[in-house]
């Protein structure tokens, strides 16, 4: 499987648990891309991936601002129709 393992981290927790998820992952023997949101125009192509885990510290309630930001712009690519893989199984 291709896994995305997504993450925002501003003092280094949840930097540490996708360290451990990415080991994990490729002990199991897939492949992993591990990528650090740190500003708000990382881009990121979700669609090239099987399975994906996302994670963020709480920051006022919130998430991270710039994974906020990342989502927001998936979801509207989304509604936009621009976010859609060849097959439709994996709408
Ligand atoms: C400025 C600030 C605001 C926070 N606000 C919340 C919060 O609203 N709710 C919560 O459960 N934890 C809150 N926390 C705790 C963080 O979510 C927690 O320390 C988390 O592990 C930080 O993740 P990180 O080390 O990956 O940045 C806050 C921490 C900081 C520094």
């Amino acid at each position: 499987m291709n896994v995305l393992n997504l993450y925002f981290s501003s003092t280094g927790n949840t930097e540490k648990v996708a360290f451990r998820i990415r080991d994990a992952v490729n002990q199991l023997g897939h492949s992993v891309e591990t990528v650090k949101v740190t500003s708000e125009d990382v881009d990121v192509d979700v669609l090239k991936f099987d399975l994906a885990f996302v994670g963020s510290g709480v920051y006022g309630q919130l998430l991270g601002q710039p994974m906020v930001e990342l989502h927001r712009r998936l979801l509207s690519a989304r509604a936009q129709n621009e976010l859609l893989h060849e097959d439709p199984q994996r709408m």
